[in-house]
């Protein structure tokens, strides 16, 4: 393993599956009351320059259950918002902490935060990626349909981070992808191509479409995610008109299979992005989708930190 995680190519096949399989185990063994100190004694910096509610309360429970600690990091209290350099601020906090997983917006800044420091650095959202997310995406959908290899996935909306993690992630563990977003709102060129590579590498399908009946067509799992993401709130009214056709309801998932699932990262804009039905008969997936962010992450720091 690389010694960070700041985007899912980061991460090879082999090591995707590793990190779901430990992932499992310690789910088991959180739900079995089954003590795994991996990290005793260990400190997990958590840097947040965008709001979140499930990144931040499951970093922190992890690091707790795996016996370590975990210390919320506001930018605002930070000297880093007052200009501190990244470099000096990666130099100091690499003095004191055994990992820092940071929410931040752009990927650069995460890029020169992992160079200038000595321990792991964990994405937990960038303008560009979600990696963490993606983990327990997968977990989840193993978990619903015991396998990953061959299913048909797709994925309506933004060509935003989570758009380019899953394309990375879901490709690369042998699963079709289809993509079905807006004209102007597609992944940018660098993902969509190294989605063509992933695609060719592993023999599965890659489809980029502005149909999103196209994508969703004999579907195993639908993915969706909001259309202004944190960053974007003056684009809201724009993309509310501009997405109009790109919403998950009962018309969507009437050409998925019968048996497709659904995912939402969560939080959810009802009646946007997916109805509220939708949401709510596929609530279990998704909830568990939000629950799987604790294991999939404490598997991370197990492999990074430990
Ligand atoms: N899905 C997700 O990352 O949620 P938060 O923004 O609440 O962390
Ligand atoms: N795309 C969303 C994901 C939130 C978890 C955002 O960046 O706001």
């Amino acid at each position: 393993m690389q010694k960070d995680l700041l985007k899912m190519d980061d991460l090879s096949k082999e090591e995707i599956l590793d990190i779901l399989n430990l992932a499992d185990q310690l789910k088991y063994e959180q739900k079995h009351g089954i003590e795994h100190h991996h990290l005793k004694g260990k400190s997990l910096g958590m840097i947040f320059e965008k709001s979140s509610t499930r990144t931040r309360v499951s970093f922190e429970v992890g690091m707790y259950q795996l016996g370590g600690n975990a210390l919320f990091l506001s930018n605002k209290d930070l000297q880093i918002g007052r200009g501190e350099p990244i470099q000096d601020t990666a130099r100091v906090l690499s003095r004191f902490l055994d990992g820092i997983m940071i929410r931040t917006y752009s990927q650069e800044d995460i890029e020169v935060l992992a160079k200038n420091s000595s321990i792991p650095i964990i994405n937990g959202l960038t303008d560009e990626e979600h990696p963490c997310q993606v983990l327990a995406d997968l977990m989840t959908i193993r978990e619903y349909k015991n396998i990953l290899e061959g299913l048909n996935v797709a994925f309506i909306g933004d060509g935003n981070n989570m758009a380019n993690s899953l394309m990375v992630g879901c490709l690369k563990v042998g699963m079709n992808f289809s993509i079905a977003s807006p004209e102007n709102y597609t992944a940018n060129e660098k993902y969509l191509n190294r989605a063509k590579e992933i695609a060719e590498k592993e023999n599965v399908k890659f489809t980029k479409t502005t149909s999103p009946l196209e994508a969703a067509k004999n579907a195993d799992v639908i993915i969706t995610d909001v259309w202004a993401s944190m960053g974007q709130e003056k684009e809201q009214l724009a993309r509310i008109k501009a997405f109009n056709g790109f919403q998950v309801n009962d018309n969507l998932m009437s050409v998925a299979k019968n048996d497709a699932i659904v995912l939402h990262c969560l939080p959810a804009h009802r009646e946007e992005e997916i109805t509220t039905k939708v949401l709510e008969e596929h609530s279990s997936e998704i909830f568990d989708e939000s629950e799987n962010r604790l294991h999939a992450q404490k598997a991370v720091l197990v492999k990074l930190m430990k």
